[in-house]
């Protein structure tokens, strides 16, 4: 099956990209290379743009007829950047999707996959969150994510397109063959700030929020290997009429997650015993908008995609720390 992919250079897609491969599916990559690095194209068929290239989209699809979904992951993802530029991420994430779903519409490409985020959800009381739970995204990169989920549910019931959305968690850890992993020079989340104080690249690795209501104090998130949730998208693409038929609709979405809580406390419990030594650790209160978090309810990831994770949280450490090893090889920078 040939799936366009967009966003395939960067960190989940060019690992999707891979897991298409093996499951013997070709993707046809679009990415605008805005961020995403030339190296994790590799060899793949690949279309340099922006999605919302109209013209573009008709020649891929004139070039490759034989497409039979399209998984977009193509977004700018850095939450401070869209509380300072809210501008340029409704521009690019919502309006430019826009004109993606209605030219992919227009050409009979219906099947459409979206990468949304669990920080959608509203916090809730014992952390554990369905698809149904109640949602309050809480910054403007996850509100253009919420509309661009609208917009699917709405486009499919008055268009031919169809969706199905995948709501990812905390996905961690590198490609399997480390041929690609975090490629941000100073990754923010927690596991690269861990990496980096490791490595004595930062002097101390700096819990942010210690009095959160966990069962530590600290913020609690549903780690996925990466890897693992290539493997959800290669599910969701290969099943994609079946889900709807079996949800009996047009649209549907899906928790991609472990359906385990991991405390930041726990993490570095878990990075120090997969590194081998201490990491200096120092303590902070929460940065503004922090939640303590939330876990993945995976009964209907389980059901319909008949996918659940695999891969360890230490699986996901060491595969991280090897990476770091790796990356200057591949992209010229520690
Ligand atoms: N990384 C996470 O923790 C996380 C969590 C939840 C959801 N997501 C979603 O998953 C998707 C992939 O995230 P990622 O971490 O791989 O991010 P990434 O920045 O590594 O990848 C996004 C890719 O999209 C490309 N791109 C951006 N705007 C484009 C445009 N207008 N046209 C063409 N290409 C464009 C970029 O060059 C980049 O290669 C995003 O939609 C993101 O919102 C990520």
């Amino acid at each position: 099956m040939k799936v366009l992919l967009t966003g395939g250079a960067g960190y989940i897609g060019s690992i999707t990209a891979k897991a298409l491969e093996e499951a013997g599916h070709t993707p046809v990559i679009l990415d605008s290379l805005v961020s995403g690095p030339r190296a994790f194209v590799r060899d793949r068929i690949f279309y340099e743009g922006d999605v919302a290239d109209r013209a573009l989209l008709r020649q891929i699809v004139a070039e490759h007829p034989d497409i039979s979904a399209t998984i977009h992951m193509a977004a700018r993802i850095v939450v401070p950047e869209s509380v300072e530029q809210p501008y340029m991420y409704y521009r690019d994430n919502v309006a430019k999707s826009l004109e993606l779903f209605d030219e992919l519409t227009a050409l009979g490409l219906p099947r459409v996959l979206f990468s949304s985020s669990a920080s959608l959800y509203a916090t809730k009381e014992g952390f554990e969150v369905t698809e149904e739970d109640p949602l309050d995204p809480g910054s403007p990169y996850a509100r253009t994510k919420r509309m661009m989920e609208q917009v699917l549910f709405d486009l499919a019931e008055a268009t031919d397109l169809r969706a199905i959305v995948l709501r990812y968690f905390n996905p961690i850890g590198s490609d399997p063959d480390l041929e690609s992993g975090i490629y941000v020079k100073e990754p923010s989340h927690v596991l690269g700030q861990l990496v980096l104080a490791a490595r004595g690249q930062k002097p101390s690795f700096t819990i942010t929020g210690t009095d959160l209501p966990s069962r530590d104090g600290t913020g609690l998130r549903d780690y996925v290997h990466v890897w693992d949730l290539a493997r959800a998208h290669v599910r969701a693409v290969e099943r994609f009429d079946d889900v709807l038929a079996a949800v009996d609709s047009r649209s549907t979405v899906i928790n991609i997650g472990t359906g385990d809580g991991v405390t930041v406390r726990e993490l570095v419990a878990s990075f120090e015993k997969t590194f081998g030594s201490a990491v200096p650790i120092t303590e902070a209160p929460p940065r503004p908008g922090d939640v303590v978090g939330a876990y993945a309810n995976v009964d209907r990831a389980a059901s319909l995609l008949d996918w659940k994770a695999e891969l360890t949280i230490d699986d996901a450490i060491s595969s991280a720390l090897s990476w770091a090893d790796r990356r200057q090889e591949i992209l010229g920078y520690e």
